[in-house]
């Protein structure tokens, strides 16, 4: 397939996991990608870019802080010159015991999952309205249930899925579409490096496993292609749970 071929896509979390399988799998698609991540091994992820024979760029950015995003958007346009894709995949994940959840984890959670999102958003949608473009934001099967000790981080990806209808609603008239992929069991190093909080009970986190073996990032990253995909041209404004069944 080669649904992207002339297509510019801006990726999040781009370093590891999804967001790495997801730059990857839009470049196998023909897609020119900008690679964004805090970690200064998003280079990687763009070099293999390149190695697939697309144009690529690096771009080391917090995506909670202001200013770096709007410096890492300017940068973008002007090496590329449009935007047709926006993935948002950075995020992090750390459970506590509810009562227990100290602020500056509650803070940093919202900062860069939910505030992140809001701002890579709010720098692309111009972008994306010259080209009748796309977002496709991540969220998680804990947006929706049967994750406990995920205070902070549920409602976090609750906020993307409401955030991403309210975009979806904002901009359909002008040709931009806007959804929500929730993974769940992706086995990627976020998820390999989660750990229950001391005394938790496991029993209570059955309800969010897989019903089928675990699956590698590019699984996730086929959904978001498809939603960032023509294939997905009428679809806006909803979410696509890629969880093995777990919530089934
Ligand atoms: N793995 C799963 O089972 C699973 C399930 C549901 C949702 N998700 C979501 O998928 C997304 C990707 O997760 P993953 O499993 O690939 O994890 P990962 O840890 O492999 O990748 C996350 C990437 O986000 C980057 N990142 C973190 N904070 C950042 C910041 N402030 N600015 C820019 N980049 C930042 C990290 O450096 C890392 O490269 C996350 O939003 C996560 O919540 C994952």
């Amino acid at each position: 397939m080669n649904r992207f071929e002339g297509k510019i896509a801006l990726v999040t979390g781009a370093a590891s996991g999804i967001g790495r399988a997801t730059a990857l799998r839009l470049a196998q698609e023909g897609a020119d990608v900008a690679c964004v991540d805090v970690s200064d091994k998003v280079a990687d992820t763009a070099a293999e870019v390149e190695k697939l024979g697309r144009a690529a760029s690096a771009h080391v950015c917090d995506i909670s802080d202001e200013a770096g995003v709007a410096a890492m958007v300017a940068a973008v346009i002007a090496r590329f010159g449009k935007l047709d894709v926006a993935a948002n995949v950075a995020g992090v994940l750390r459970a506590d015991h509810t009562h227990q959840l100290a602020m500056e984890h509650w803070d940093r959670i919202l900062r860069i999952n939910l505030t992140g999102t809001f701002l890579v958003c709010r720098a692309v949608i111009p972008h994306l309205l010259a080209t009748k473009g796309c977002i496709v934001n991540t969220s998680s099967t804990a947006a929706l249930g049967s994750h406990p000790w995920m205070a902070a981080y549920a409602a976090s990806k609750g906020g993307i899925i409401a955030l991403t209808k309210t975009i979806a609603v904002e901009y359909v008239k002008q040709g931009l579409r806007a959804n929500c992929v929730c993974p769940g069991g992706v086995a990627t190093p976020l998820h390999g490096q989660f750990r229950m909080p001391k005394g938790s009970d496991p029993e209570l986190l059955r309800g969010a496993m897989p019903l089928v073996p675990y699956v590698g990032p590019e699984h996730a990253a086929s959904v978001i292609a498809f939603l960032a995909s023509d294939d997905a041209k009428y679809i806006t404004g909803t979410e696509v749970r890629a969880d093995g069944g777990a919530l089934s």
